[in-house]
């Protein structure tokens, strides 16, 4: 299943038999538990702000979703063993990005870019020279997903995931065009 960033998350439990002394759980990657409840008690839950756990239904909601939200999510009923519910696969698709640039001071030929997402940004500089003009170097994040290089007259910021890219591009041609500049 496909999730746009920043969206909500329901994620239905179905048909949850939960018997006296059992326990459901709604757990993440086979590792993180994020909710586990037993009959008659109130629920743990670990990330309180951003989840919506029904007492009900069990369904779990999930509040604006990231990159990092992507995987598998598991009901599960343990008693003396436990057992599968329900199975989601996630994907979360990435956020759009926002592209500017902006001449570095007192360099008329240096320009910097930056390149924001929701949650993170990166920047770069490039300078133009007779006309043509490269990317002198941008910042590296850990997370990989945000880039930014220049191509034929634009400057392009692309954030990409396995499933999905979005990308914003700025036409710079017009910014090489000055002959001279005043310091
Ligand atoms: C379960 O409860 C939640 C919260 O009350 C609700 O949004 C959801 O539609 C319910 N799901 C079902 C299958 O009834
Ligand atoms: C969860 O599992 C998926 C699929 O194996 C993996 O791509 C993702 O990085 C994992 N996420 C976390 C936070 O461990
Ligand atoms: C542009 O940046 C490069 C590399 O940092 C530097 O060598 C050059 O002097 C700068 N040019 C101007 C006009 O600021
Ligand atoms: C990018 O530049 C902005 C302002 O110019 C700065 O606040 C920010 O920390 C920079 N980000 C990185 C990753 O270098
Ligand atoms: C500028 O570029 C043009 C065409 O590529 C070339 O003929 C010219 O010699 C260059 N001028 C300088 C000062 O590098
Ligand atoms: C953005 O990056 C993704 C993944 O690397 C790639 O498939 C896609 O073609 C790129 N888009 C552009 C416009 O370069």
């Amino acid at each position: 299943r496909l999730v746009a960033s920043g969206s909500d998350l329901l994620l239905e439990a179905k048909t949850a038999e939960v018997g006296p002394g059992e326990q459901f759980m709604w757990r993440f990657n086979t590792t993180s538990n994020l909710v586990k409840f037993r009959l008659g008690s109130e629920p743990l839950i670990k990330y309180k702000e951003r989840t919506v756990f029904s007492k009900q239904n069990y369904s779990l909601l999930l509040k604006n979703m990231q990159h990092s939200d992507s995987g598998n999510y598991k009901a599960v009923v343990s008693g003396l063993e436990e057992k599968t519910v329900t199975e989601y696969t996630i994907r979360v698709q990435v956020s759009p990005v926002t592209l500017t640039v902006t001449p570095t001071n007192p360099g008329c030929y240096n320009f910097t870019v930056t390149c924001r997402t929701v949650d993170s940004q990166i920047n770069g500089t490039f300078q133009c020279d007779n006309k043509t003009w490269c990317l002198l170097h941008q910042t590296h994040l850990k997370d990989s997903s945000l880039k930014v290089y220049v191509k034929e007259s634009s400057v392009i910021c692309n954030h990409s995931n396995q499933v999905s890219w979005k990308q914003d591009v700025k036409d710079v041609s017009s910014l090489c065009q000055k002959e001279k500049c005043k310091i």
